[in-house]
């Protein structure tokens, strides 16, 4: 008997099960599409607001560099002025007090107390603003100064600087603490005047104290070299910190401890022409401390900073 194979036709319920998963399948990559040029347009707003925002950043800098520059000029002028004023002032200054010097003891017989007084107010005086003219000459010649950098020990200058402290008073009883540190790289004359200023400061605000301790080191604080001068005398209220490396500030009178109020501005342009930065802890009564850094590879402040 002689076999045949049927040609079924494919069932119209398959066919169109098929037809639908074609149709799905469509309406998926459809959507997908749809989704990934909505991505692409969301990356394309993206990119611009970056591209925006750069332009932003880059305008911004160089307004910023313009007024860097404008104040580094401002800054130089002012100082320029600072110097001019406080250099010529001086020779007039001093022909007003020896002249008024002059006049008290030639003339003393034949004054009044009262005029006599007048007289020594006007010499007084005159001293006065040759000291105040004499400081600002100081901080001005720090700023001035080139940064010549060289290998220095700061325990050894800090001895030397005691050393002459100590010859000063040599009454004091005053107990010195100065530990070995690594050495800097620094310009030595302008790290004298700031451990001269920070020790000299140490040494005047422990006078009252019957037994004074004075320490110099240094210590690693996040990886960076800290150096410290402490001490055990009068300290200050924190509350007026921010005003201590101001120029003529001070936090306690002419009459308690002597002094014009310049010293500590002069340790921090000495430190900033460094790039490195300095600040104070202390409390009333207990003493106080002052930290800086020098560091060795200079920022871009190095020499620009007042
Ligand atoms: N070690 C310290 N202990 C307590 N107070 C201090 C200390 N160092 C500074 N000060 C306070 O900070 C002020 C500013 O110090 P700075 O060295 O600038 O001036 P000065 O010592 O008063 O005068 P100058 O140093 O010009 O002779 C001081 O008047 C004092 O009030
Ligand atoms: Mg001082």
């Amino acid at each position: 008997m002689e076999s045949h194979t049927i040609e079924r036709p494919e069932a119209p319920a398959d066919r169109e099960r098929e037809i639908e998963d074609l149709r799905a399948e469509n309406v998926a990559a459809r959507d997908e599409n749809a989704g990934l040029r909505e991505a692409a347009r969301a990356s394309k707003l993206e990119i611009d607001a970056l591209k925006s925002a750069q332009r932003q950043i880059a305008f911004l800098n160089q307004n910023l560099e313009t007024r860097n520059r404008d104040l580094e000029r401002l800054n130089k002028e002012l100082e320029a002025f600072s110097y001019a004023v406080s250099h010529d002032l001086r020779s007039p200054l001093r022909i007003i007090h020896g002249f008024s010097e002059a006049l008290k003891q030639s003339a003393a017989p034949k004054l009044s107390t009262e005029e006599s007084n007048w007289l020594k107010k006007i010499s007084d005086a005159a001293a006065r603003m040759d000291r105040l003219t004499e400081d600002l000459l100081r901080l001005s010649r720090i700023t001035r100064s080139q940064l010549k950098r060289e290998a220095v020990d700061l325990a050894l200058v800090a001895r030397e600087v005691v050393h002459e402290l100590r010859q000063g008073e040599p009454q004091r009883n005053v107990v010195f603490a100065i530990s070995e540190c690594p050495e800097v790289h620094a310009d030595p004359v302008l790290m004298r005047v700031a451990l001269s200023n920070l020790l000299g400061n140490a040494w005047k605000y422990t006078a009252r104290r019957p037994q004074a301790v004075i320490s110099f080191g240094m210590e690693e604080r996040e990886d960076q070299a800290v150096f410290c001068v402490r001490d055990n005398g009068a300290g200050f209220d924190m509350a007026y910190a921010s005003k201590l490396f101001a120029p003529f500030q001070r936090l306690h009178s002419a009459r308690e401890f002597p002094g014009s109020g310049v010293g500590l501005a002069c340790v921090a342009r000495v430190v900033h022409k460094h790039g490195g930065h300095v600040w104070a802890d202390a409390r009333t009564g207990e003493g106080a401390a002052f930290f800086f850094t020098v560091p060795d590879t200079p920022n871009q402040a190095e020499d620009t900073n007042p």
